[in-house]
């Protein structure tokens, strides 16, 4: 039994900044079921999105207006102006803290083009994207994993959460299972805030790293919170074929150009102002309207088409000054340099823009009338606050985490300075304790091949086109494994290190984060940023400028609604 007045749950950028700001006034701790130094906001290559101005002239107005254009007009505008204005801010706080970003000539931090980034609402690309070569997350993490360490947060590391304590809509513990020794540990906390991550390992092709398994949703779902706009789900364009690897839209930001089998510089003809640096949901649905053309590159039997990403042009130097884990990415990976041949590239499943819903201080609600669910908080990639809607700019993810981990950690601070500790039921572990006895009593099956059932229906009917056939199959065949899943049990036995165990933890997690996105998706019959349904291929303004709100009851997804704050811009029709 722990106890600690601040208990963040996730030790990626938002976690730990979070973690930064509770622990001026709070005795904080943060646990994390891999070494922060491994959380996958290291694994954000190209930047971090501030209107600088450093190469060009910029504006936090504009970057507000591109990131609200970029989510198809269902982000909360309130929300984006905080994340376009404190960008700049965060920035320089990041460089004062130490963070090595590259540099111009004159010595400022250097800016890079990034998609859907824009001058002057629309006018054309601008270099918006404050970069650490193509290593930029793995700086941040870096950067305020030492400023934690200095301000003696407690860090609980290979911690993995099973449960969380709420009664009365307040928030009083939560169980984490130790993987070295496999004990159970209960912790006590006046505040808890969840920074997990994301869930793109329920797709079959994906950026993200074996640990995004959604636990932090999928526990505070399994304890009645609601889910938001979980149908939303962003293919990144410039995954490495075959393997999901990012490519960095760096790559396009320094010039590199997408190229099909007949060399067309083929996003001419799909936005002729940005080009290559459209926003994400556009260039991948234009590379997959070229493979369903025919002008895709064949791919073989285990690798379907792709098209090439060209770099060559930019010149040896250029690549190993400003990309150099791509051109490593490339070497290892392809065999190939890429200043010498271009890049094969599909698209591949890369961020959730939906998640736990809060409000602009990272506090959770209860529902869609904005009732909050006490000391308890979310921030990252698990939240939406929303400041992605339906497609988020690259550069963002970033800034949402050190512009939204901050303000979580500075409300936590006070929040807990007027709080007692809130009582904790008998044996709050009890029904952890149950689930582990469970999946380590008897025999059933291996959780592999459900696994990889999710993946490929989630991928084939739940991917970049939806059409509500093939979803409502995704549906009932979720279901179907869920009951499968019900008999499965771990192999191994052993306390130390159990894998296994952890495994199938993480694969009920993702089995409940793939029923709900199915279902919202399924349920939402238009068309809008990465949601493209082929059956309904319109916005739909009228019926659907709404945010979904998703519970999950046993096998029954319901969905309800609550608005999107459009008080700064007026939804207008894309284009690029
Ligand atoms: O392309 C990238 O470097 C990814 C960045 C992001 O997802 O924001």
């Amino acid at each position: 039994m722990h106890e600690f007045e601040a208990l963040i749950v996730g030790a990626g950028g938002a976690g730990l900044y979070a973690a930064l700001e509770a622990s001026r006034a709070a005795k904080t701790a943060v646990i994390s079921k891999v070494h922060p130094m491994r959380s996958h906001t290291g694994a954000a290559q190209g930047g971090i999105g501030a209107a600088l101005g450093n190469n060009e002239e910029d504006r936090p107005e504009w970057h507000a207006f591109d990131t609200i254009k970029g989510g198809d007009y269902l982000v909360d505008q309130e929300a984006a102006f905080i994340l376009a204005e404190d960008a700049v801010r965060a920035v320089y706080d990041l460089e004062k803290r130490g963070l090595p970003f590259s540099r111009t000539e004159q010595g400022r931090i250097d800016q890079r083009r990034f998609g859907g980034h824009t001058r002057n609402f629309g006018e054309a690309a601008v270099r918006r994207s404050c970069y650490a070569a193509d290593r930029t997350g793995h700086m941040i993490l870096q950067t305020l994993y030492q400023q934690c360490i200095k301000n003696e947060v407690s860090f609980y590391d290979e911690f993995q959460v099973l449960d969380v304590v709420i009664e009365n809509r307040k928030v009083a513990g939560l169980v984490a299972l130790e993987l070295a020794t496999g004990r159970l540990h209960v912790f006590r906390a006046k505040a808890i805030l969840f920074a997990t991550g994301g869930f793109g390992q329920m797709f079959r092709t994906t950026s993200n790293a074996f640990a995004n398994t959604g636990d932090g949703p999928a526990v505070l779902l399994r304890r009645g919170v609601p889910l938001q706009d979980m149908e939303f789900f962003q293919f990144h364009p410039t995954g490495i074929r075959g393997m999901g690897i990012l490519i960095t839209e760096g790559v396009r930001g320094e010039g590199g150009i997408l190229r099909n089998r007949k060399a067309e510089r083929f996003m001419e003809r799909y936005a002729p102002t940005l080009l290559d640096l459209a926003p994400r949901d556009m260039v991948s649905r234009a590379i997959m309207e070229e493979i369903r053309a025919g002008d895709g590159i064949r791919g073989d039997r285990k690798i379907n088409d792709f098209v090439h990403l060209d770099a060559t042009h930019l010149g040896k130097e250029v690549i190993e000054a400003k990309l150099p884990d791509i051109a490593d990415f490339c070497r290892t990976y392809l065999g190939l340099d890429p200043a010498d041949a271009p890049i094969p590239v599909q698209p591949t499943a890369h961020y959730a823009m939906g998640g736990i819903p809060t409000d602009n201080d990272g506090r959770v609600l209860a529902d869609g009338s904005g009732a909050l669910i006490e000391g308890l908080y979310a921030a990252g990639e698990c939240a939406c606050v929303s400041v992605h809607g339906a497609n988020r700019l690259g550069t963002n993810s970033l800034v949402d985490l050190v512009v939204y981990g901050r303000r979580a950690g500075q409300d936590i601070a006070r929040y807990v300075e007027g709080t007692d500790f809130p009582a904790l039921e008998k044996e709050p572990e009890a029904e952890a304790r149950r689930l582990v006895e469970t999946l380590t009593t008897g025999s059933g099956p291996h959780g592999a091949v459900i696994r990889e059932e999710m993946k490929d229906l989630m991928m084939e009917k739940v991917g970049i086109y939806r059409s509500e056939e093939p979803m409502r199959q995704a549906v009932s065949e979720i279901r179907a494994l869920r009951d499968r899943y019900r008999e499965v049990r771990a192999q191994d036995r052993s306390k130390r290190y159990n894998t296994d165990l952890l495994e199938i933890f993480e694969l009920g997690n993702l089995l409940d984060l793939a029923l709900v996105t199915a279902a919202s998706a399924a349920n939402r019959t238009e068309s809008r940023g990465a949601h493209a349904r082929e059956d309904f291929p319109e916005r739909d303004d009228e019926s659907w400028l709404k945010h979904t709100m998703a519970r999950l009851d046993e096998q029954e997804v319901s969905i309800d609604f609550r608005p999107v704050d459009v008080s700064r811009f007026e939804p207008k029709p894309r284009a690029y």
